[in-house]
Formats: C-alpha cells, sequence, structure tokens
C-alpha cells in the first residue's frame, strides 16, 4: 500500500514514511519518556529501519499506511499509522518528538489522517489502544469524537509486564462535519513562532 497521499493541513505535512525517515525519527524512537506508551525503546537505527522495511516493503504492507509528520517548513517531527486493516477496520498510532509536543499538532495530524481514512480510503472504523495514563491521546480521541468502548485487561505487554489499554473506536457514520473541523489552536506553534 505505497501509493498513498501527501496530506496536508494548516500547519503540517503527513507525507508517506519511508525507510530513509528511520535516521530522522530514530531519535523519537529512542527516547523512553516519548515511547513509555508505546512500545519497546528502539537500541539502533537499524531497528528503526527494520519497523519501517516492514511497514512499506515487509510483512505489514498489505494492510497498513504510515506517514511521516513535518512541519510545513520540512522539520520532520513525527510519524502515523494506519495498520492492520481488514475488512476496513483499522488501528491507529501516532508519535511525535519530545520537542514538538504539546503544540496541538498531534490533533491537527489524526484529524487529517482520519478525514483521508473515512473520505477517500473507504474505511469504516478507526480504532486507538491507549494505555489508561496516557492522557494526551485520550484527549485526542475524545476530541475527534472517538468512542470509549471498552477496558481491556493486562492486554498489551511491554517492560516486562501486562499494561491495560483503553480501546476508543470511531464509525464513518460518526464522522460529522463538527469533528473535521479544525479549531484555532490558540497555543503558540513552530510555524507561528
Ligand atoms: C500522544 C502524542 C502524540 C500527543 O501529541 P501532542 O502534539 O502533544 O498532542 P496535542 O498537542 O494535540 O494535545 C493533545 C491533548 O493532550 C493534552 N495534554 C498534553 N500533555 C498533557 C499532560 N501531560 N497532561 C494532561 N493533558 C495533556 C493537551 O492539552 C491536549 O488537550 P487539549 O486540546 O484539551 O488541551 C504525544 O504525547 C506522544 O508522542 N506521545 C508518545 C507516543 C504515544 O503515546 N502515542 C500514542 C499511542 S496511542
Amino acid at each position: 500500500m505505497a501509493n498513498h497521499p501527501t496530506l496536508k493541513t494548516l500547519r503540517l505535512k503527513l507525507r508517506p514514511l519511508t525507510v530513509a525517515d528511520a535516521d530522522v525519527l530514530f531519535p523519537v524512537f529512542s527516547n523512553p519518556e516519548t515511547m513509555w506508551f508505546f512500545g519497546e525503546v528502539h537500541r539502533s537505527i537499524d531497528e528503526t529501519r527494520g519497523l519501517f522495511e516492514a511497514f512499506i516493503q515487509g510483512e505489514y504492507a498489505a494492510n497498513s499506511r504510515q506517514w511521516t509528520i513535518c512541519l510545513k517548513a520540512g522539520q520532520v517531527i513525527g510519524s502515523l499509522s494506519i495498520h492492520g486493516v481488514e475488512d476496513a477496520i483499522a488501528q491507529m498510532g501516532f508519535i511525535l518528538h519530545a520537542d514538538y509536543q504539546g503544540y496541538g499538532y498531534a490533533t491537527e495530524a489524526v484529524r487529517s489522517a482520519v478525514d483521508y481514512a473515512f473520505t477517500d480510503w473507504g474505511l469504516h472504523r478507526l480504532f486507538l489502544n491507549i494505555d489508561p495514563n496516557n492522557i494526551p491521546s485520550q484527549r485526542i480521541a475524545q476530541k475527534l469524537g472517538f468512542t470509549l468502548e471498552g477496558h481491556l485487561r493486562q492486554s498489551f505487554y511491554l517492560r516486562g509486564i501486562y499494561l491495560d489499554e483503553l480501546v476508543y473506536g470511531l464509525l464513518v457514520s460518526e464522522w460529522t462535519p463538527s469533528a473535521k473541523e479544525p479549531t484555532t489552536d490558540k497555543r503558540s506553534s513552530f510555524e507561528l513562532i
């Protein structure tokens, strides 16, 4: 699924992820704080390259689409994925460089990917599995109209322990004009400062 489009928002450009992006995204995937709710910390760039290869040309390529999240000026700040697509149902994941968190960029990126998934790609349902302690991700899900559907107990094995996950789901029929509409983010922004 390599031929998906670049998505543009007010402040961001989401372009299809490439294996070469591993070089610039390794600092994100190797940061223990950023990875706390996301997955095992990467120990080498080769690990990040291997993950991206699996998504772009390997075992996950047939049922996933990934984007590199960039500021309009070109600075790479994170990545976003819609993966595990089966029967038009898919999971989303996203991660931002620590320096770029807290500016509303993730909400902006996820909103545009949801809109693409439902409006252009034709997906039926998107879901997010979120650690109950991951407040920013829950806020993003809530702001975009996802419904809290369940609490999975000890369903995610990470750092040697079993963690709970909240399941947030959104159906194409619920993707309303108000959820689609970006509100002006009052926080400062790397594009504006
Ligand atoms: C999740 C993540 C992408 C959010 O990025 P972000 O750009 O900071 O998100 P936004 O700026 O769009 O803000 C999201 C919301 O979380 C809130 N938030 C951010 N940090 C917070 C904190 N420490 N405590 C409480 N709320 C917080 C923001 O205020 C905002 O809510 P609001 O609009 O009601 O004010 C980022 O924190 C990250 O990369 N985390 C690590 C990876 C991860 O957890 N991925 C998701 C797995 S499901």
